[in-house]
This record gives C-alpha cells, structure tokens and sequence, in this order.
C-alpha cells in the first residue's frame, strides 16, 4: 500500500466535507435517484445535469414509474442531455429494478443496463456504502499527480490498477470518499495546467507539486483526430407541416428523429428559402451541417409530416439539430 495515498485520504476527506458543492443528488440516499444521477453525470457537465436530474425525477420519482414509461416519453425527458443510448439502458435498469430490487452487490450495480466500471463504482460506493472506486479522468489526474506516477493512463488495465490501490485506503464514509475524488478533479487539480495548488489539500503531499511537475501529469496516449463529416439538414414544409424521419436502431443517435440528413451534398428537395451553418461534436465525429429551409412542393412519401407544434410537443429531437429549431 501506498503510505502517501494512506497520509492523503483523511485531508481529502476534511477538505470535502467543507468545499463540496451543494448538488441534488448529494441530499439524497435513494440508490435509483443516485442511479439516475451518475447516468446522466456520464457525458454531461454538472451545471447541465442539475435541471435535467430534478425534472426527471419529478416525472419519474421511483423505478417503477420510470419502468412503466414508454420508450418515447423517457426520450422526450431525456431530449437535450444528448447520447440517447443512456436514456434507454436507464429505462432498461428501472425495469430490472421495479422487478427484483436495486442490488446489493457492486456485481448487481454492474450488471444493471448502461451500468460501467465507474458508474458502478460510483453508486456502490455513494448509494450502498461499499468500498468500489469510481476511477475516470478526473480521478487518474488527482492520483496521477499526487504520485507523480508516470504511466500512460490510456493504457489498458492503469485504471484497475489505480482501483486496486484505492481499495486498499477506503475509509468507512464510502460516499464522501469517493465523491471528494471526483470533487477534488472538478473543483481544485483541473486539467490543462489550470491546477489551483494554493487550494488543495494535498498540496504539501502532492510529489508533482513538489517537484513543479504538475503540468506534466497525467501522461498520455496522443489523441485520435475526431473525423469531420459534412451533412445536409432540411428543415422541410409543406403548408405548415415538416418533414421528419427516423434514424437506424443502430449507431450514432440511434432510432431519434431528424430532419431529412444527408451526407455530403445536398439532393434537390424543393425551393431553398433560407440556408445556414452550424457543426456538432460527437465523441469520434464531428458533423459540419449545412441546413436547408425548404419549401416542399408536396409531402414526399419518405417522411413523417408533423407540425411544428406537435414536433416540439411529443418527438426528442437530438441538440445536434437545435441550430435549426428557429425555422419551426
Ligand atoms: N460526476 C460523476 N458523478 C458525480 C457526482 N456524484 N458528483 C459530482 N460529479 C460527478
């Protein structure tokens, strides 16, 4: 065991309990609520997440509720919040969870639909109390740099092994512990050479610190480039109505509506009226949309016609399209 990881645990912990945010999910102690939280804190930013959380749970305040939704009206709560696929896995889990119980195990937690390493480890450790670390990016940075631990943390298996080394030092408040590491990665050891060492607990242990290296942790991979795929987008009409369609069950968005979307140039649909520009970034894409305004000269067979009113009322349209919401 680490002795200096042992020495960082009680500070951290101290530091926590009087810098944490005051966030909804931090009031509560139901593992569902909890559940709903991490999944949506999976790819979308606190501040984003806080309004997302508290009307979601409103619409849906247990398992069972959400378990008893349709696959469109949790998509319709979830429109916005962006990879969709969560929205479903989580609607998978609520009825896993309405049918036998929210588990008990970190296993359990695990198996549960859209549920992954770190989100497993998070619940675990915040909504049942045992000691599983939640280790993504954030984490690895801290940690990274509280050791000055040079290895790749994009390599294969550094995460478990970060893991493994937390376990050894879990203290009995599992929650606070856990959500201190992700705190101290939020608020205080940010990326990017923007670390606020003045404010961080561990700055006398932290050996980056010590040895003015801070900027060079984590070590990493060099990065994919994202491909850029340009798209056409039509906001179609036909006396009031637009055209929409659905998209593959498989894949990127899959089974949202859309617009008509083609790649690469444009087909000839009707009368352009109005035409902009506006790109959206994927994990691994990025779109580079040119949108069309058109008047359609009849309602082509291929498409869904729905008014605007209706569009806006009951379909989740995916943010990537929001660019092109004001021609509605
Ligand atoms: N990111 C992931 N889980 C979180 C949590 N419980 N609190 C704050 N940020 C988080």
């Amino acid at each position: 065991m680490d002795n200096l990881l042992q020495r960082a645990v009680p500070l951290l912990l101290e530091w926590y309990r009087l810098a944490k945010r005051d966030l909804p999910w931090r009031r509560t102690r139901d593992p569902y609520a909890i559940l709903v939280s991490e999944v949506m804190l999976q790819q979308t930013r606190v501040e984003a997440v806080k309004e997302y959380y508290a009307r979601f749970l409103q619409k849906f305040p247990t398992a069972q509720a959400l378990a008893a939704a349709s696959e469109e009206e949790v998509l319709k709560a979830w429109e916005g919040l962006g990879y969709y696929t969560r929205a479903r896995n989580l609607h998978r889990a609520a009825k896993s969870i309405a049918r036998d119980g929210f588990p008990t195990t970190y296993e359990g937690v695990r198996a549960l639909a859209g549920v992954g390493d770190y989100t497993a480890g998070a619940i675990s450790s915040i909504a049942l109390g045992l000691p599983c670390p939640a280790v993504d990016g954030n984490v690895l940075r801290i940690l990274t740099r509280l050791l000055a631990d040079g290895r790749n943390i994009d390599e294969k298996g550094t995460k478990d092994a970060f893991a493994a080394q937390l376990r050894e030092v879990y203290p009995q408040d599992t929650s606070s512990f856990c959500q201190a590491l992700m705190e101290l990665g939020a608020l205080v050891c940010l990326p990017n050479g923007a670390p606020q060492c003045g404010a961080c607990p561990w700055s006398e242990l932290c050996r980056a610190k010590n040895s003015d290296m801070v900027g060079a942790f984590p070590v990493r991979a060099e990065k994919r480039a994202r491909k850029v795929v340009p798209m056409s987008v039509f906001v179609l009409k036909n006396a009031g109505m637009v055209a929409i369609q659905k998209r593959p069950n498989r894949g990127l968005l899959a089974g949202m509506w859309q617009f008509p979307l083609f790649e690469g140039e444009p087909p000839c649909l009707g009368r352009v009226v109005a035409q902009k520009r506006a790109k959206h970034i994927f994990t691994h894409i990025e779109w580079q949309m040119t949108g069309y305004l058109v008047e359609a000269e009849e309602r082509l067979p291929a498409y869904e016609w729905v008014s605007a009113e209706e569009l806006k009322a009951r379909y989740a349209l995916p943010a990537a399209f929001k660019a092109f919401f004001e021609w509605l």
